[in-house]
């Protein structure tokens, strides 16, 4: 027992003999690696420096210059708003450090901005983002020698401080988001090293200091959101370098100075919601590069240039909320953008062809403006908002793509969940609005109402976008199912209610705040500020929900009175551009409405008046009823197998019965017979509620079962276009298959131009011009823009039909498919008209969309010269009037083609356009041959018309007109 204690003693002093060894062999060493220690002085400051900021968890007893340490924490990737980070520099003789990077964002820090930086004098990057700093920038900083100072949304306040100016190796100063106020010290323009200056979101006023003029190297200048006096200045032409410019809401008035045009570096240039006079558009066609180009709300009146088409990098367009008027010039080259916003303007003409055709990943929002109605798309895209894009808007219903349906009873309340599901409150049913939106969509929710949303969140990662705001914490008020979901716009964002009854509305908004907090951290710092107007009157001018309802997760209720007319109600949410944008993360901001209530302030027609009508219903529906089993016995009674055949189909179509077509046709009087087309003999019939018909009864036998038959009539029908005559359904009985249309007034273009004598009709040139624009757009939505994707196979003069206004529309189409039984290129039943028919399709039966372009090339010809093709010979060396086209072409004559009735009343440039165009539609080789979108731009002048050389060899052979000559 007595040697234990000894042991014990020996060991526990090699021990102590072996830690001396290791520590004097290794501990100094190993700070040696990292490379040596920071002065005492250095050390004791960031002490000071974690005592003022609020830093709790540096540990001194490790090396800060040690990156190994907690003085640097790796970045966690779910909060990407955060880094801890400190960096020194140790390579300074004897291994001597200084800390040179101070990194502290997104940590909540509720101290101030540290006086004790100024005692490290080597500190040349600091980066206090996001935090919850108080005060103002201390005096002791004015010695450093910074380069880079951050301090993104805190809680500064006071005027900026005058010796920033000291600072002169400043490059990066970023004061966004805080709450400095005053005017911007003239001092800071002795920053002459300075590349960025970001003072957007303060409350800063005042004109901007022309010192700033000397801020030579800026590349980037924001002083968005604050309250600026005084006009855009105009030295911002001194900063030659800049490459983003962003002025939104600032207080600041137009006109945009036309010196902005010396800035050719500019990538990315953001004004909106500029007071005071309006000016025609800025001179930007310096800039090349653009990416971003946001003019919104900056009562720019005059048309817009045609030199943005140059602007080939442009990936967002915003020109909304201006006065823009006359045509959108022809961007279709601009294949980067995106977006494109020209919402809100007085635009006029036709909407683009080239808008129209683009696909869904262009977001195109042309809302709110008065293009011609004409121009309207028969088809709509998701991605295309459209919502009262049109001239006519007095009637202000869905628009016919928009998917209107003609009001059948009149309401008197709406209640919308807005961006969460079905919520019964009490005895109110608030209905669910959960389509997740987007930057330019018009939905039409339900009959009733709809809405149409605007703008994309800039500066926000595209594919976090989010147009529902969901809740961020537990919510404890009343009727939370309203609030805990909610609609979100970063631009613009309209309820529309349809078939309410006239007169007067109360309009209740219910809105909560539900992203912003109000804790004591950088989460709170959001101010969210917006519009509202009702029925376009401004009602709520710089809303703050958080201040108007005293905090955040609370509910504020806003009452007003609007007058419906035209049973429509209009609610707009609109941000312009005030706030902030960046607290508690990039994008947060834009109006956020959790629920409205609409309800008639007027009584609804009393009970007894509509328990009356409820009767005279029920009696209604049973005389239908009866009538509708009389009906059906009549057409369908003893013919069970084709009543098996047409149960359950999809009636897209309408269904006639013979014996409606007999009486409509007066049972096909010769009298009413209008024409022998190519598939049989064409009626004229009048149905029993007066609507004017064209029946038409298929020689041929369909190959296909009468099932078959119906349904592809029905998908044909389900074709509407302006330029497409309309098929309103059929009738299958017995061995007749027949067919109804619209009745189109001026029969056909062929007797139009080439009838005889007594049915011409004069067709002046602007006339035939809108007739060639028509049947071309008609034939590329047939190609193109239509689901079916239909080769018409006979486009011929024919087959163009006039309706009262001249107006053409094709008609025939998907018939050639009917008798058709594969669908292989290669056609086993040539189903043309010789003159009109492509060489590859005559000869070989090699059938593609090219030769509907020939067919349609040979019609432009016709239409131009005024002659048939077939019957038109100068004299015994030409073949037909092409061939003719093709000699003056060579001959370079081409104006001798036009048609000698119209005199000299015509437009030149547009008759050689339809010309050229011809010519290069009948190109012998389908693959020179535009296709018909292109021929629509080109025949409206907005794209070049290639002129192919012809090469006679290529005539001379297997295609062409000698070949045509043996048919
Ligand atoms: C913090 O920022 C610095 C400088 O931008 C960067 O190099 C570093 O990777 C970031 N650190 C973390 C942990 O994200
Ligand atoms: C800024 O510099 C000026 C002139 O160089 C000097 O007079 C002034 O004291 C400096 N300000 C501060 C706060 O250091
Ligand atoms: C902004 O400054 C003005 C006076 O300059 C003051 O009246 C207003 O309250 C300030 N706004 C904020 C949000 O601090
Ligand atoms: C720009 O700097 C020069 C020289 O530093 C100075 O003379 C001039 O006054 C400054 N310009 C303005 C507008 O302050």
């Amino acid at each position: 027992m007595a040697t234990f204690p000894d042991i014990h003693g020996k060991t526990l002093f090699f021990a102590f003999i072996l830690t001396l060894l290791i520590l004097m062999c290794f501990g100094p060493s190993s700070v040696e690696a990292q490379g040596g220690q920071l002065p005492r002085d250095e050390e004791e400051a960031l002490e000071e420096v974690a005592e003022q900021v609020g830093k709790k968890d540096w540990n001194f007893s490790l090396n800060p210059c040690d990156g190994n340490s907690n003085w640097s924490t790796p970045n966690r990737k779910e909060m990407p708003l955060y880094n801890n980070t400190l960096t020194c520099n140790c390579s300074y003789p004897n291994g001597q450090c200084h800390v040179v990077q101070i990194l502290l964002k997104g940590q909540d820090l509720a101290g101030v901005l540290p006086p004790a930086l100024a005692k490290l004098p080597y500190l040349k990057i600091i980066d206090f983002t996001r935090n919850y700093l108080s005060g103002n920038i201390p005096r002791e900083w004015a010695s450093l020698q910074l380069e880079y100072m951050s301090l993104t949304v805190n809680r500064l306040s006071g005027l900026i401080p005058s010796f920033l100016g000291n600072i002169t190796t400043l490059r990066y100063m970023s004061m966004e988001s805080n709450m400095f106020s005053g005017t911007v010290p003239p001092q800071l323009g002795q920053l002459v090293n300075l590349e960025n200056l970001i003072l957007n979101t303060n409350n800063l006023t005042g004109e901007l200091p022309p010192a700033l003029a000397n801020l030579t190297k800026l590349t980037e200048f924001r002083i968005s959101s604050n309250n600026f006096t005084g006009k855009i200045p105009n030295f911002i032409h001194s900063w030659k370098q800049l490459q983003k410019l962003e002025i939104q809401a600032s207080g600041l008035e137009g006109p945009i100075p036309s010196s902005i045009s010396v800035l050719k570096n500019l990538t990315e240039l953001r004004i909106s919601d500029l007071l005071g006079e309006g000016s025609n558009f800025p001179p930007l066609g310096n800039m090349k590069g653009l990416k971003k180009l946001m003019l919104r709300g900056c009562n720019i009146s005059g048309s817009i240039p045609k030199y943005l088409a140059e602007m080939t990098e442009l990936q967002i367009l915003d020109l909304s909320f201006n006065k823009l008027e006359g045509i959108v010039p022809n961007l279709e080259g601009l294949t980067q953008i995106e977006f494109m916003y020209l919402t809100s303007n007085l635009l006029t003409g036709s909407i683009p062809d080239w808008i129209e055709s683009r696909n869904n990943r262009y977001q195109t929002d042309i809302s709110y403006n008065s293009f011609s109605k004409r121009s309207m798309p028969s088809s709509c895209r998701e991605t295309l908002n459209l919502f009262r894009s049109f001239s006519e808007r007095g009637k202000l219903e869905f628009d016919e793509c928009l998917n209107s349906f003609p009001c059948l009873k009149d309401q008197y309340s709406l209640h919308i969940n807005c961006g969460g599901g079905r919520t019964i409150i009490g005895d109110i049913v608030y209905e669910a609005d959960e389509d997740l939106a987007g930057p330019s969509k018009f939905v039409p929710t339900r009959d009733n109402w709809g809405f149409s949303s605007t703008g994309d969140f800039w500066d926000r990662d595209r594919t976090t976008k989010n147009y529902i705001a969901q809740n961020v914490s537990m919510l404890g008020m009343n009727d939370s199912e309203l609030y805990t979901r909610a609609r979100l716009s970063p631009l613009s964002f309209t309820y529309y209610g349809r078939c309410l009854a006239d007169g007067n509305y109360t309009v209740k908004l219910h809105f909560a705040e539900i992203v912003i907090r109000d804790n004591k951290s950088f989460h709170s710092l959001g101010r969210r500020i917006f519009d509202v107007y009702i029925q376009e009157k401004l009602e709520l001018q710089d809303f703050n929900i958080v201040q108007a309802a005293q905090g955040v997760d609370k509910v504020v209720v806003r009452e007003f009175k609007a007058v419906v007319r035209n049973k429509t109600l209009e609610i707009r949410f609109h941000w312009a551009g005030k706030g902030t944008t960046a607290a508690p993360e990039g994008g947060t901001y834009g109006p956020l409405i959790s629920a409205i209530s609409v309800k008639a302030d007027f009584e609804p027609p009393s009970d007894g008046k509509k328990k009356i009508l409820i009767v005279v219903r029920a009696v209604a529906l049973v005389l239908f009823l009866i009538l509708g089993i009389l009906w059906w016995k009549v057409c369908f009674g003893g013919r069970i197998s084709r009543e098996q055949e047409l149960r359950g189909l999809d009636l897209q179509t309408g269904l006639f019965t013979l014996r409606q077509i007999k009486a409509a046709t007066n049972s096909f009087d010769v009298a009413n017979k209008i024409g022998e087309g190519g598939f049989g003999s064409v009626y004229k019939g009048t149905l029993l509620d007066g609507t004017i018909i064209a029946v038409k009864q298929l020689s041929t036998k369909s190959k296909q079962g009468n099932r078959e038959f119906v349904n592809e009539i029905g998908m044909i029908s389900a074709l509407q276009h302006p330029n497409l005559v309309r098929l309103y359904g059929c009738c299958v009985e017995g061995n007749q298959l027949i067919l109804v249309y619209e009745y189109m007034e001026n029969n056909s273009l062929a007797r139009a131009l080439f009838g005889q004598v007594e049915h011409r009709l004069n067709l002046d040139w602007s006339t035939r011009q809108r007739i060639c624009v028509g049947i071309a757009r008609g034939l590329a939505f047939l190609h193109e823009g239509s689901t079916l994707k239909i080769v018409h196979r006979d486009i011929k003069a024919n087959n163009i039909l006039l309706d009262k206004n001249l107006n053409p529309k094709i008609s025939d189409f998907g018939l050639a498919k009917l008798d058709e039984e594969d669908n292989t290129h290669i056609s086993t039943k040539v189903a043309g008209t010789i003159g009109y028919m492509a060489p590859e399709y005559a000869l070989w039966g090699y059938l593609t969309y090219k030769a509907d372009v020939y067919s349609f090339g040979v019609v432009a010809l016709e239409l131009v010269a005024g002659k048939n093709n077939m019957k038109y010979r100068p004299n015994d060396d030409y073949v037909c009037l092409l061939d003719w086209a093709f000699v003056l072409q060579q001959k370079g004559n081409l104006m001798e083609l036009v048609d000698p009735k119209l005199g000299t009343e015509f437009k030149k440039d547009e008759a050689i356009r339809m010309i050229k165009v011809a010519l290069l539609c009948t190109n012998p080789s389908p693959a020179l041959r535009p296709t018909m979108s292109a021929v629509v731009s080109m025949l409206k002048g907005q794209t070049v018309i290639q002129e192919y050389p012809l090469n006679p060899s290529i005539y001379g052979d297997e295609f062409g007109f000698e070949a045509l000559r043996g048919l």
